[in-house]
């Protein structure tokens, strides 16, 4: 890579797009310019970049002439419907949604996990990145399943609602401020279930079987991440009452024995983890790791209960950094640095 990068950003105003544009000028990357893509609703709206005011244009087939690299963060059906045809005029996508995610010609690649596969990145042009449950996920089981294999994992994950995007935010205040002013919650819907002051065991859409479709396919997301695709697990995914973060507790089985302290020394060393397990109990909680860049582990015990003693663990992030806007602009780097 030479010069600087002609860039693009659809979703700009969005919880991931506004992160991912703070991180690109915080990291200093090498774009030139940045073109910013949106709906009608933002079109024609001034967003700061880098001290400059900058207008939101709107998203059309033409809008990526030119662009060598684009950010998709605007769900699936927007990916579906423009990522493939910007990728097959030359540029470079990554795509945040779950349109691509277990596509096998699409390198799914969190950098600290399998930095390798995005070699395959030209096949499609297109690169996509996790969940932010798979991507911390894959963080923190990829150098235990180097070291001993991973057998099964059990999985409850609490997340917060910024990770299902801006208006659910908006609809967590809202529920909030009602019941606080004993309104009753006058506008369910963006939830299954109330979610304020409540913990609702669904993030997506419930499948025949009775899991989510989330819960689905974070399991294929980190088989796929590990490359592990016979590998045992089970999802359990909780809606929780915070605006930003998430917490999983994670049960695993080994292929062979690996004692907790063992566990943590090695999850010390990992990129992109950090343990928060000191003797006397230490723990990260959401609210903790808010604008963290790092996966944050604590809690790492023995689990007698499995055969052979498998381990316990809690992780936290801030679903925001690592788990979506962090992920994609570390992989913005290397494809900068090694492959434009
Ligand atoms: N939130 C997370 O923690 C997280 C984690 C990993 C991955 N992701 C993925 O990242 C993506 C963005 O999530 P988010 O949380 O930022 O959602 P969000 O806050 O709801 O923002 C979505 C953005 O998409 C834009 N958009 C929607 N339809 C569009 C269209 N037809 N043309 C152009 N822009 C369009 C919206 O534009 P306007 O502003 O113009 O309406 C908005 O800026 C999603 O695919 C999500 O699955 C999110």
């Amino acid at each position: 890579m030479g010069a600087e990068l002609t860039v693009a950003v659809v979703g700009p105003a969005g919880l991931v797009g506004r992160e991912l544009l703070e991180l690109l000028e915080q990291r200093q990357f090498p774009a030139g310019s940045i073109r910013l893509l949106g709906t009608l609703r933002t079109a024609g709206a001034e967003v700061e970049l880098a001290g400059r005011k900058e207008k939101i244009a709107l998203l059309t087939p033409q809008a990526f002439d030119g662009v060598e690299l684009a950010f998709f963060a605007a769900g699936p059906s927007v990916a579906g419907e423009h990522a493939p045809r910007a990728a097959a005029a030359g540029t470079a996508v990554i795509d945040l949604s779950s349109r691509f995610r277990l596509d096998p010609e699409v390198p799914l690649v969190v950098p600290e996990v399998n930095v390798g596969k995005l070699g395959d990145w030209r096949e499609r042009g297109i690169i996509a990145s996790p969940s932010s449950t798979a991507t911390a996920l894959g963080v923190v089981l990829g150098p235990l399943a180097a070291k001993v294999g991973l057998r099964r994992v059990v999985v409850s994950t609490y997340q917060g609602v910024a990770s299902a995007g801006r208006r659910a935010m908006g609809a967590l205040s809202r529920e909030t401020v009602d019941l606080l002013n004993a309104r009753g919650v006058r506008r369910p819907g963006r939830f299954p279930r109330r979610i304020a002051f409540n913990c609702v065991p669904q993030v997506g859409a419930l499948e025949p079987g009775g899991s989510t479709t989330h819960e689905l396919l974070v399991v294929e997301e980190v088989r796929r991440l590990l490359d592990l695709p016979g590998l045992g697990m089970s999802v359990t995914a909780v809606r929780v009452p915070i605006f930003f973060g998430a917490a999983f507790c994670v049960n695993l089985e080994t292929e062979s024995p690996l004692a907790a302290a063992e566990a943590a020394v090695l999850l010390r060393e990992a990129p992109g983890i950090l343990l928060e397990d000191e003797s006397g109990g230490g723990y990260p909680t959401p609210v903790e790791v808010a604008g963290s860049d790092a996966i944050h582990v604590g809690r790492v015990r023995d689990d007698a209960s499995a055969e052979p003693p498998g381990l316990t663990l809690w992780i936290a992030l801030d679903t925001m950094r690592k788990g979506a806007a962090l992920n994609v602009v570390q992989i913005a780097e290397i494809l900068a640095r090694d492959h434009l």
